[in-house]
């Protein structure tokens, strides 16, 4: 292991990046900072939230309402500032992407606007481990629609390993995809990690006639995005997983361009009306330009300052040499487990780096017990994975604040537990 460790400290020296992970909050626990892997669940906290937070509390201290018009930028155009932010990493047109609510809040609603079932089209597309809210949203969507859920909604089972390749829903799409009103589909499946060509998909569900949505939760901000090309009809992320945003962080949402100024059912609120007539207060809604359009409420300003901060923190590293971190980091990962555990641990996660983003899910081959004494070990180490039912391991280098080091921590580790509970690896 000493080996492996001098390996980790020399690609941690040479990182560029390495000075990113000063700036933020490393968790402690018995025994020090935390090898923490879970940024697929939640980010950490960048060191500048706080500051913004109180930036905030501040103007609202002093200001009060004068806060709406003063500052920089004042709240009534801070979710304007972090929506074209946000479009620079998710490859749209600073129209497209705006920011509010939370996700599922933003599926409905984009269901709202996209899912509109006819006599011919019903179907609503999902993939068999679509994350639980997700699943709820279309079902309860179905139902809302008087549709039952058990003719109308389908669930594309995986072909191995959990996995999906994009030529067979291609294939099912051409020959199904008359009757399926909607596609909503993961940019990364958060179980497996498999990460999807979102262009194949979003042009094969609207070869078919179908509304393409897509679940970034596991994508943005861990992945470089073109939303704009991929011609996807909308798609939602939270911010509080590879964006740091914080827990429960106001949400992202992208509507394409081709949808905007069109006369689309939507549910509205006064925060999607034109900011020029806003406080006009008529009795007609007048849409904003673009995905603004679909706002309803005045934003949560303490909830956006800490996307702020992290927003920053990813302008500067830049999604490119974040992105080739990532995957060097992922490998480097990959290939240590392989080569020293591969009786012990499964990689469900496709090897082809353009087939994942940073996170890689280890299957524990003899099952739950094991697994779950592992994941035990793991976490009194100070090791911070996550664990998914029955036997999975989900673990997430993240380029702005993982090390080499934090992975050698985890190799070590699993190495000792084998040693111990095993006498093998
Ligand atoms: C893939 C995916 N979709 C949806 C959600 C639900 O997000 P929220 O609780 O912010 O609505 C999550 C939460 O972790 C998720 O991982």
């Amino acid at each position: 292991m000493d080996e492996l460790l001098t390996d980790a400290r020399r690609r941690d020296e040479t990182d560029e990046l390495s000075g990113f992970r000063d700036r933020f909050w490393i968790p402690h626990g018995r025994d020090g900072e935390q090898a923490y892997f879970c940024g697929h669940s939640l980010g950490l906290q960048p060191k500048a939230a706080e500051s913004a937070v109180r930036d905030e509390l501040s103007t609202w201290r002093e200001r009060a309402v004068g806060g709406h018009f003063e500052g920089d930028p004042a709240w009534m155009h801070l979710s304007e500032y972090l929506s074209e932010r946000l479009a620079e990493f998710t490859g749209a047109l600073p129209g497209e992407v705006v920011v509010m609510n939370t996700l599922t809040v933003n599926l409905h609603l984009m269901m709202v606007s996209f899912f509109r079932p006819s006599d011919q089209r019903r179907k609503i597309l999902i993939e068999k481990n679509a994350f639980p809210s997700d699943r709820y949203a279309v079902v309860s969507q179905l139902k809302f629609h008087g549709l039952d859920p058990a003719r109308n909604l389908v669930e594309f089972e995986a072909q191995r390993d959990g996995l999906i390749d994009e030529e067979s829903i291609e294939a099912w799409l051409a020959e199904h995809g008359r009757e399926v009103a909607l596609v909503l589909w993961p940019g990364v499946q958060y179980i497996s990690g498999q990460a999807f060509d979102l262009r194949r998909i979003a042009t094969a569900a609207r070869k078919a006639g179908a509304r393409i949505g897509f679940d970034l939760a596991h994508a943005a901000g861990n992945l470089p995005l073109s939303l704009h090309d991929s011609g996807c009809d909308f798609a939602c992320w939270c911010n509080y997983k590879y964006l740091n945003g914080g827990p429960g962080a106001v949400a992202g949402c992208f509507v394409h361009q081709r949808h905007h100024g069109a006369s689309l059912p939507r549910f509205e609120g006064w925060w999607g009306n034109d900011e020029d007539s806003r406080f006009r207060m008529a009795d007609t809604f007048s849409p904003a330009a673009g995905a603004a359009a679909w706002q309803q409420s005045t934003p949560p300003i303490l909830s956006m300052a800490p996307l702020k901060a992290s927003l920053e923190l990813f302008r500067e590293a830049g999604m490119e040499r974040l992105r080739a971190k990532s995957v060097a980091m992922t490998a480097w990962l990959q290939q240590e487990v392989e080569s020293r555990f591969h009786r012990t641990l499964q990689i469900i996660t496709p090897s082809e780096p353009r087939r994942r983003g940073c996170q890689l899910s280890l299957r524990v081959r003899d099952g739950r017990e094991y697994g779950r004494s592992l994941f035990r070990f793991l976490e009194r180490r100070g090791v911070i994975c996550d664990w998914r039912e029955p036997d999975v391991i989900r673990v997430a280098p993240v380029p702005l604040y993982n090390r080499y080091e934090d992975i050698f921590r985890l190799i070590s580790s699993i190495h000792d537990w084998c040693e111990s509970e095993r006498s093998s690896c």
